[in-house]
């Protein structure tokens, strides 16, 4: 895209988290997500993308609500994603708000789609994080029933207030920055 507006660059942003929330492998699938760690350390991990809603302003990621990281965002919930499409020298950056879903409408309707191979890793007795004697206790037996994860199953949803995207193609380089605090969403190109 070589004369981009910004309009463009905020449909392509929305595309590409679009792509990473869908089915198959994208470079958007895949996010670092930095949260504040319970002693003001930042802590950052990997997640998936498992919605993303322009109207919303939202996207949503998946985890074990006995995660350090619940407990993180129920303090804090202010957050911050990044992910990068390597070959395509692009990097989407995302700040937001997240709200943790459990056992309400929002989770049920996420776990009623899960497939049975994700929901199954719920199911292990330890909470991520506990230390274990061997690797093999954390494993879930292939005839477990995957319903009895359900309890461990959080959905966190992401009131977006800001998305970056950074092309940092050879002779393209731009920078756009969407302001989604207010009622209309504010673009503006910044410096790469
Ligand atoms: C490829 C990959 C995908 C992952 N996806 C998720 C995910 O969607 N949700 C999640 O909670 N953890 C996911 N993890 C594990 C996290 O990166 C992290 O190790 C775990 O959630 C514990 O994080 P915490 O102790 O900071 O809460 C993924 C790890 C990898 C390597």
């Amino acid at each position: 895209m070589q004369h981009a507006t910004l309009d463009d660059i905020e449909q392509l942003a929305w595309q590409c988290l679009a792509e990473g929330a869908g089915p198959g492998l994208s470079p958007f699938t895949m996010w670092q997500l930095a949260t504040a760690g319970l002693d003001g350390a930042p802590q950052a991990r990997t997640v998936v993308l498992r919605g993303a809603d322009r109207a919303l302003r939202q996207v949503i990621f998946h985890t074990d609500l006995r995660s350090v990281k619940v407990a993180e965002l129920r303090r804090e919930p202010r957050l911050s994603m990044v992910a990068c499409d390597l070959p395509n020298y692009r990097q989407i950056r995302l700040e937001g708000r997240a709200t943790v879903h459990t056992d309400d409408a929002v989770a049920r309707t996420a776990w009623s789609a899960g497939r049975p191979h994700t929901l199954i890793l719920y199911q292990t007795p330890y909470a991520p994080g506990t230390p274990m004697s061997a690797p093999e206790l954390a494993h879930v037996p292939d005839d477990a029933d995957p319903a009895l994860g359900y309890a461990n199953f959080a959905v966190v949803t992401v009131d977006l207030s800001r998305i970056e995207y950074l092309d940092i193609s050879p002779g393209a380089h731009r920078r756009v920055a969407m302001d989604l605090s207010g009622t209309n969403v504010v673009s503006q190109w910044i410096a790469p």
